[in-house]
């Protein structure tokens, strides 16, 4: 298959996963998902944020040093945080935002009905 067809597939056959009650998580706080067994490399950890009444998908792997962003309450109400380092990821890019580093990995999110769809 050309290259270019199997991007236009990969891009219009990629389905959403869905998380049911995901509408519930309150402003200004983290919760993690996990998805298949990242243990055993089969799988991923998202850190699900809302900001500013939005919902905002991080990859819970931190791009520092492969510390791990945590759920709980958001810094400030608007940041993730590493606890290992103390980084802080705005999570509607992936930015740290009081060092350097680089982007932290973010997921297209879409909140419907109480729900939300997330591409992984
Ligand atoms: S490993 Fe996350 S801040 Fe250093």
């Amino acid at each position: 298959m050309f290259t270019w067809l199997k991007s236009v597939f990969s891009v219009f056959g990629s389905k959403p996963a869905i998380i049911r009650g995901a509408g519930k998580l309150e402003e200004g706080f983290a919760k993690k998902i996990i998805f298949g067994d990242p243990l055993a490399g089969q799988g991923v950890e998202v850190i699900l944020c809302r900001v500013e009444g939005r919902l905002e998908a991080l990859d819970a792997r931190c791009p520092h040093e492969d510390g791990q962003i945590i759920e709980g309450p958001l810094h400030e109400g608007r940041y993730a945080i590493c606890p290992l380092h103390n980084f802080w990821f705005d999570p509607k890019n992936g930015d740290v935002v009081n060092s350097a580093c680089k982007r932290a990995k973010t997921y297209k999110v879409r909140e419907a009905d109480g729900d939300c769809e997330i591409w992984l």
